[in-house]
């Protein structure tokens, strides 16, 4: 379950030029589940129209609260105790020192003093309108509040010259927002529990400029990292070199070959709860790998390169689990669930994920997935075609399924 389904939101809009990034902010949060209502600034209506943001969430958005015709209804305090979270973006140093000196003088900021749900903000304006030390003396003053404020972006400011104080894009305020409201909150399901997992292909070095590895892109990886830390897990993430971005909250482990990744598993093994092997481990590495560049013969003679097979990383472990769950993977182009059935004893896992990568859509490099999921002595489970990342949260609402079963 996303924890922005069927969150109320209030998104508050003050006036700057990034007034018109807290749609794409909003379309985000909207797209996750949540419900977003908008309080405008009446300086934010400058740069981007109410209708925009009324149409945009199917919502009325709240400017001017002095003109309601419902007798019963006052707009602010309606809005403020329908809100569970409350997000200022962006938030104009106008804003900040507003509502750092509790000041209630329009409908946006009498929303957010009156206002009971946690408050983030997100501050975006002018290098040094951020450097001042009001502004900043304000921010402190936010934080001793118990509001929570994201460090703005570095970069090219509007004004032409570089600095700090731009509004982060979009995806990485949702992802600071969503790492926030996982902290915020204590019993969600992975709660307390270690959260080790790997991804990518490793890298068997031939020489120090080639190596051998495979198609795999980590994507699947990385969403049950990112999936792990929004059901709450503190999560570390093995990861061979990818260009993917690392989920918010999730500590990150960069490794080459399958020896570096045993060694890495293997030191963070005894403390893990939950460990789920999404990497894709070559069986075989050369023997030796060249210290120098492999020149081409002047002969034209084949290159015969011997490979030697690699550690088996679950075999390995497999004497030292004691109450660790372990969750494989099994990547197959045929007689798919006959191999994965037989990867499942041989190797001691919980839940073994089968993947027909032969298929379009299905594993390696693409954004979606479809698995069977095979467990000891139980029916398999096959999933829809669907994104990595529900994919992910399948395999881990059956683990926790699974380990509410066993305790
Ligand atoms: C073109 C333009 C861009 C602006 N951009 C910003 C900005 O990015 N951040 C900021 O703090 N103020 C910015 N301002 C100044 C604010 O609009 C001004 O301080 C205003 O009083 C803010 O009102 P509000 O906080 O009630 O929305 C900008 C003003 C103009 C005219």
């Amino acid at each position: 379950m996303d924890i922005w389904n069927e969150r109320h939101v209030t998104v508050v809009v003050s006036g700057g030029i990034a007034s018109y990034k807290a749609l794409l902010v909003i379309r985000q949060l909207m797209k996750r589940g949540a419900t977003v209502r908008v309080a405008m600034t009446a300086h934010a209506t400058e740069f981007v129209t109410p209708l925009t943001f009324q149409t945009l969430t199917g919502q009325p958005v709240v400017v001017d609260e002095f003109t309601t015709s419902d007798p019963h209804h006052v707009v602010h305090v309606a809005l403020a105790d329908w809100t569970e979270t409350l997000v200022m973006v962006p938030a104009t140093a106008n804003l900040i020192a507003k509502v750092a000196n509790g000041l209630a003088d329009d409908a946006a900021t009498t929303t957010i003093l009156a206002t009971t749900a946690p408050k983030f903000v997100i501050p975006a304006m002018n290098s040094h309108m951020y450097a001042n030390p009001a502004t900043q003396r304000n921010l402190d003053q936010l934080t001793t509040d118990g509001l929570h404020v994201m460090a703005p972006a570095t970069g090219l400011l509007a004004e032409g010259y570089a600095g700090r104080g731009r509004l982060p894009e979009p995806a990485e305020i949702v992802a600071w927002l969503t790492d926030q409201l996982i902290q915020l909150t204590p019993a969600l399901p992975l709660s307390g529990q270690n959260v080790l997992v790997t991804a990518g292909g490793t890298r068997e070095a031939i020489d120090p400029v080639r190596y051998i590895s495979n198609r795999s892109s980590g994507k699947m990886g990385y969403a049950v990292a990112q999936a792990a830390r929004e059901m709450g897990a503190t999560v570390t993430l093995i990861s061979t070199p990818t260009h993917l971005p690392v989920p918010a909250g999730v500590q990150m482990v960069t490794v080459n070959s399958a020896a570096e990744l045993l060694t890495a598993v293997s030191a963070r093994f005894s403390t893990t709860d939950l460990l789920v092997m999404a990497a894709a481990v070559s069986d075989y590495r050369p023997v030796n790998a060249a210290d120098e560049k492999i020149k081409k013969p002047a002969n034209h003679a084949n290159l015969t390169i011997e490979l030697t097979e690699t550690p088996d990383i679950l075999k390995t472990l497999a004497p030292q689990k004691t109450t660790q769950y372990v969750v494989g993977f099994a990547a197959e182009t045929q007689h798919l669930l006959a191999n994965a059935q037989r990867k499942l004893t041989s190797k001691k896992v919980d839940l073994l994920v089968a993947n027909d990568v032969s298929k379009a859509g299905v594993g390696f490099n693409g954004d979606t997935n479809q698995v069977t999921l095979l467990r000891p002595g139980q029916d398999s489970v096959k999933t829809p075609l669907q994104s990595k990342l529900a994919v992910a949260r399948t395999i881990l609402e059956t683990v926790v399924a699974d380990q509410a079963w066993r305790h």
